[in-house]
């Protein structure tokens, strides 16, 4: 018996950060057997890329995709295929993890934030029309902490007004929305195999696409130097970056792909207990996903009740934490993305503020506290609970006693 800490969480809880939490084993080392044997290690001359794709690509059921070397990659290789003109508008949320805006930025084009819906914290289709301007290019719609956003009205107002939808999946692996699998909806559908992910390659991504031709850019080469690789000699026909996904990474995505239930039905089912638990203590208020939806919990998220408690959430999650529970104020963190200093502080391309800066934008764009006044609130009263295939319903119960009695201890 292990000696007790004393803790209400006595020992460590299962991890991402290695197998207690990650289906990881023969299966990807097989695969990788094949690609050491055959010595062919990149995308261009190898087969695991290419077969990884295709497999990923018909489990969603969509026509076209291509791997790349992370989720932020798969953004980016998203816009760098829609070819934003410096300065036009990309409406994005405010609760999402960094690795959405940044390519954002390196297109030079203008994040705006539209602000989200408390209940899921996804974006809120009732706030996107106002920001919608003669500049405004697409909407990159995140689906948080694996509950679809609402994709309905998104899709309907993209349409209104000729915007592209770039969905970002990499929180919401296999969720869905009105029983179509989110990432095939939008016109662009990203996602991250990084190591918190439903599926890992350690790092990696993957763009579904309706088109693999926009405006004369073929998708594949929007993440190869815009490098024709099927033509004779050597062109570059646009400005790409290279973000190749390997055949050590495609290996272990093939292996991961055929997880994908046992995982899913993990997480969505401890994840729905503890839900279950939390709903019973009026101290929190569990997230809500939308009717004929389904989430595939990538973390636990869920609302202390401030005005009934005598602590803030800082202090909760301090003696959460205290008490052996992996967990952090806020996603992502403590204050919504522009407030970081990246956006807010124009910490981009040398001095120059670009591209908020740019004289190509219509107008000076400034971030500031007050923008997105749900998120900022949201931020200050979320507990995020990292999630994962380790879970059982003994973690279940012991996290859902832990929240339960430390959050008792502060009731007014
Ligand atoms: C919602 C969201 N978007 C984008 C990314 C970026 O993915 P990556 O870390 O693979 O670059 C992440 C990764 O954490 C994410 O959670």
């Amino acid at each position: 018996m292990s000696k007790s800490t004393g803790r209400l969480i006595p020992n460590p809880l299962p991890t991402i950060a290695n197998r207690t939490g990650r289906l990881i084993g023969e299966e990807e080392l097989q695969q990788l057997r094949e690609v050491i044997e055959s010595g062919t290690l990149a995308y261009i001359y190898g087969t695991k890329v290419w077969a990884f794709e295709k497999e990923f690509r018909e489990l969603l059921g969509s026509p076209h995709s291509v791997a790349v070397s992370s989720g932020t990659a798969a953004l980016h290789t998203s816009l760098v295929y829609l070819n934003p003109e410096p300065g036009d508008e990309i409406i994005v949320s405010p609760i999402t993890d960094m690795g959405t805006v940044i390519p954002i930025l390196y297109q030079q084009a203008i994040p705006v934030f539209a602000d989200i819906d408390p209940a899921h914290q996804n974006m809120d289709p009732k706030k996107i029309e106002n920001l919608i301007s003669e500049r405004t290019k697409a909407i990159m719609v995140t689906h948080i902490h694996g509950i679809p956003a609402d994709l309905d009205p998104i899709m309907k107002i993209a349409q209104r007004y000729n915007l592209k939808v770039i969905e970002d999946c990499a929180q919401a692996h296999m969720a869905t929305y009105h029983g179509k699998i989110v990432g095939t909806i939008g016109d662009l559908g990203c996602f991250s195999f990084q190591q918190s992910k439903h599926i890992t390659t350690g790092d990696g991504g993957m763009v579904v696409s309706k088109t693999d031709m926009y405006n004369g850019r073929a998708l594949r080469l929007c993440f190869d130097k815009g490098w024709p690789r099927d033509l004779p000699g050597r062109d570059h026909l646009f400005l790409a970056p290279n973000y190749h996904m390997t055949e050590l990474q495609a290996a272990v995505g093939i292996a991961q792909i055929r997880k994908y239930p046992t995982s899913i039905n993990i997480r969505r089912d401890t994840g729905r207990a503890l839900a279950k638990r939390l709903d019973e203590c009026d101290l929190v208020t569990t997230f809500r996903t939308l009717p004929d939806t389904t989430s595939t919990f990538f973390g636990f998220g869920f609302k202390i009740n401030l005005p009934m408690l005598d602590a803030d959430g800082e202090s909760i999650a301090k003696e959460l934490q205290s008490e052996g529970l992996k967990c952090e104020l806020g996603y992502p963190g403590k204050i919504p993305l522009y407030l970081y200093p990246m956006i807010r502080e124009e910490k981009t391309f040398g001095t120059s503020g670009l591209p908020f800066s740019s004289p190509s934008a219509r107008k000076r764009w400034k971030y500031g506290p007050g923008l997105c006044p749900v998120a900022e609130q949201a931020c200050k009263e979320t507990i995020m609970l990292p999630w994962n295939e380790g879970m059982r319903d003994e973690h279940v119960q012991l996290i859902a006693n832990a929240i339960i009695t430390v959050l008792e201890r502060h009731r007014r």
